[in-house]
């Protein structure tokens, strides 16, 4: 028998880095303005957020807080299901599912809880579910804890997705393709197009995250499925508002006869409190802003494109990404630790993103671009990648062309019920 506690005890890595002076984690923010933050007393741009369209620090949107907050105070204190069930939920579920045409959208406290209530709902026991192995660690956590099986195939490999189909489709009842529209790590984009075709052969449902991509793909923000000219065919989105939407909360929309069923038989939705109304007020007004103030989506891609085409100038490896999502390829995690920590020094704020993120020898810097970042914070974000990729030997690295981050290069098989 061993004490349950011992593994905690024998825990080092923080201590190893923190040592070193590069654990680059929980760094406190103590004052913000969307695009430059303030840690430790010193002034940073930050180029490792998700507010795409820096609608944080947007008047509109800080007002419509104020009042939500006024109005019905701090918190829901109760799940939907019973006492936390404002009118502002349901207004934001009304007018996301008008947005993105669907008929019906249901609202989470998280996205994480959206995408692990929703699957697990799902996917019954005599069901299967086929996984590109990029997916978000909310997808994962819903894999295990639904009853029916989950399929990964190679990540926005779409022979390979249609390998497992042909091979296994047949042993189970239904079954769902679920993919991250935008992939986090790497920003990629999703085949969409072959998704939908390869369900429809398959006789499969489509599920796509759309975390990163709702804000910012397609004429208005709609996300994935306005990138392709797709509106309305895959048969559920999933988004959070934890990104472009400023706040916190997530949403699943589709067709009205499974919102209900999710809306009734979902333990993370039925048993978690609701989204606090300022959180609400928040997204809705958002949702106005897309639609009414187009200028903000157009500065984050003027802003994605020159930072995309002079890093590749540079010579940095940015595994071709196509969203502002924009990697840097380092290779070793510590080098990527203390490359993180150099760009800290130099008033540059990134995230590293190391194994089991991504394999061995694969770490990465994940920078991302906003709508709000000046042409002058762009310029000196630059410069000081510039001198740093110098000093650090990183510029013309080539990867791998097998290079597949996430927690996978196992088995392409993965039973739930065997886990
Ligand atoms: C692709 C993806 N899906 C889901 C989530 C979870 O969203 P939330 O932050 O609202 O829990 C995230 C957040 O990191 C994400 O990147």
């Amino acid at each position: 028998m061993a004490d349950i506690f011992a593994k905690c005890h024998s825990y080092e890595d923080v201590k190893r880095l923190q040592s070193l002076g590069l654990y680059p984690f929980f760094r406190p923010i103590e004052k913000t303005s969307g695009s430059c933050v303030t840690a430790h007393g010193k002034l940073c741009v930050m180029i490792g957020s998700n507010n795409y369209l820096g609608l944080t620090h947007h008047p509109r949107v800080k007002e419509a807080a104020k009042r939500a907050l006024d109005h019905f105070g701090t918190g829901c204190t109760g799940s939907r299901f019973l006492n936390g069930n404002l009118v502002l939920h349901e207004e934001l579920e009304h007018n996301l599912a008008r947005f993105l045409k669907k008929e019906s959208c249901l609202v989470f406290s998280t996205g994480f809880l959206a995408n692990q209530g929703t699957l697990s709902t799902l996917v019954g026991r005599a069901d299967v579910l086929y996984c590109d192995r990029e997916n978000h660690a909310s997808i994962i956590e819903g894999t295990r804890i639904a009853l029916g099986d989950t399929i990964k195939f190679r990540h926005n490999d779409m022979k390979d997705l249609e390998r497992v189909l042909e091979q296994t489709r047949h042993k189970y009842e239904g079954a769902l393709i679920v993919a991250d529209g935008v992939f986090s790590m790497s920003g990629d984009i999703l085949n969409l197009p072959k998704v939908i075709e390869l369900a429809k052969k398959y006789t499969s449902r489509v599920y796509v995250d759309d975390a990163h991509s709702l804000g910012v793909l397609g004429p208005m923000g709609q996300g994935t499925e306005a990138h392709f000219n797709h509106l309305s065919q895959a048969d559920v989105v999933m988004g959070t508002f934890s990104k472009s939407f400023a706040s916190i909360g997530g949403f699943v929309a589709g067709p009205a006869h499974v919102i209900n069923y999710v809306k009734h038989k979902c333990r993370p939705f039925i048993f978690s409190a609701a989204m606090p109304p300022a959180a609400a007020a928040t997204v809705l007004e958002c949702l106005k802003i897309v639609q009414e103030e187009p200028e903000h989506l157009r500065n984050l891609w003027t802003n994605v494109r020159k930072m995309r085409k002079e890093l590749n100038l540079i010579g940095y490896n940015t595994l071709n990404s196509r969203t502002p999502i924009v990697p840097l390829f380092i290779g070793d995690d510590l080098t990527a630790f203390s490359f993180t920590q150099k760009l800290y020094e130099r008033g540059v704020f990134a995230t590293p993103v190391a194994k089991p993120a991504v394999p061995e020898g694969f770490a990465l810097i994940r920078t991302s671009y906003m709508a709000t970042h000046t042409q002058r914070d762009l310029d000196y974000v630059l410069e000081v990648l510039e001198s740093l990729g110098k000093q650090y030997g990183l510029l013309g690295q080539v990867v791998h062309p097998n290079f597949e981050p996430a927690h996978l290069r196992k088995e392409s098989y993965v039973s739930a019920q065997a886990r």
